[in-house]
């Protein structure tokens, strides 16, 4: 191979690898989709559709008991601002990001879920006492990053509202 195939044979490289970097929703959003299975989420369709549509935030009852939270992170809030939950019961976290990476923290616990754009995070909580935890960002994520506050109430178990299917447990139903 003399140098100027070889040029030739290096630019090639260079522009098809030039691709995936603008042409991100065609090629590596649906690559990475694939990689990540389940997990994937598109976070323009957060709020809108899916399973992170705005009436499914919240803590959700299932038919067996179990509780699943689902929130979305974005500069600069937690959504649902307040989470319910009951204490001494197993809960199932599910979080994904409209935007940068943050990282969900309850202060005074050891829980800090890193979450990212693209993806869902899932952590299992248990509080063991009923409480109250400001809930912090501890990801840099942008000029509000030290504003990313909210809350979490623990209530006593037999204080958590009884949920209909679909409903969602929030602060105020306390
Ligand atoms: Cu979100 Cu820092």
């Amino acid at each position: 191979m003399n140098w100027r195939k070889l040029r030739i044979f290096l630019l090639t490289v260079l522009a098809l690898a030039l691709i995936p970097a603008t042409r991100y929703y065609q090629i590596d959003a649906p690559l990475l989709g694939y990689l990540k299975g389940a997990r994937a989420v598109d976070p323009l369709s957060l709020h809108l559709a899916g399973e992170f549509v705005e009436n499914n935030l919240g803590t959700e009852q299932g038919a067996d008991g179990s509780v699943t939270v689902r929130m979305i992170a974005q500069q600069y809030l937690f959504i649902p601002h307040c989470i319910l939950v009951p204490a001494g019961v197993p809960v199932h976290l599910r979080i994904t990001s409209a935007d940068a990476v943050h990282s969900l923290a309850f202060n005074g616990t050891d829980y800090n879920v890193k979450v990212l754009p693209g993806t869902i995070s899932e952590a299992q909580l248990q509080f063991g006492n009923p409480g109250e935890f400001k809930t912090v960002c501890r990801e840099f994520c942008g000029a509000g990053h030290y504003a990313m506050r909210s809350e979490l109430k623990v209530v006593p178990r037999d204080q958590f509202p009884v949920l209909r299917v679909g409903e969602r447990g929030n602060c105020a139903a306390q």
